[in-house]
């Protein structure tokens, strides 16, 4: 039995110890595979977003998109809010883009993350 939980309590140990040696891991390849998918769907073509070609004007600048108050002057601009907008934007002047749910979140992390604006004209 002791022997049972000494194991139990190294391997709990060695799962917080991963832990600590790769901060946030998930968020910052979110972030990484949002840029991606930003770009493979065509996002510039209408908008301005800071290291995506071709910064088209059509719509408007995304460009420090996570300072903005709103999302489409409609909602609130939170991830999950801007994951759900970016998959059905309907009602709004933007087309629907066609993206799984996972590429929806990935640009949401994308758009929201620090060095995007920091790249930010
Ligand atoms: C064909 C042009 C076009 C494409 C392609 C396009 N958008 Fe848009 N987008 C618009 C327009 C126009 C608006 C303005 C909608 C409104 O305010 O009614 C908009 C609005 C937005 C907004 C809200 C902006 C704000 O000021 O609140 C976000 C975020 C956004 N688009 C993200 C994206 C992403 C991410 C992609 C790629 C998956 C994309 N758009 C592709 C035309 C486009």
């Amino acid at each position: 039995m002791g022997v049972r939980i000494a194991l139990i309590a190294a391997l709990l140990l060695a799962g917080c110890e991963n832990v600590g040696l790769a901060p946030n891991p998930a968020g910052t390849e979110a972030v990484a595979r949002g840029r991606v998918a930003a770009e493979r769907l065509g996002c510039g073509a209408c908008h301005v977003i800071p290291g995506i070609w071709p910064a088209g004007t059509s719509g408007p600048s995304l460009a420090n998109f996570r300072n903005r108050a709103s999302i489409a002057g409609r909602q609130a601009n939170r991830p999950d809010r801007l994951a759900e907008f970016l998959l059905d934007p309907a009602g709004t002047a933007m087309p629907r883009q066609p993206m799984s749910a996972r590429d929806a979140a990935d640009i949401a992390a994308f758009l929201h993350s620090a060095p995007q604006s920091a790249h930010a004209r």
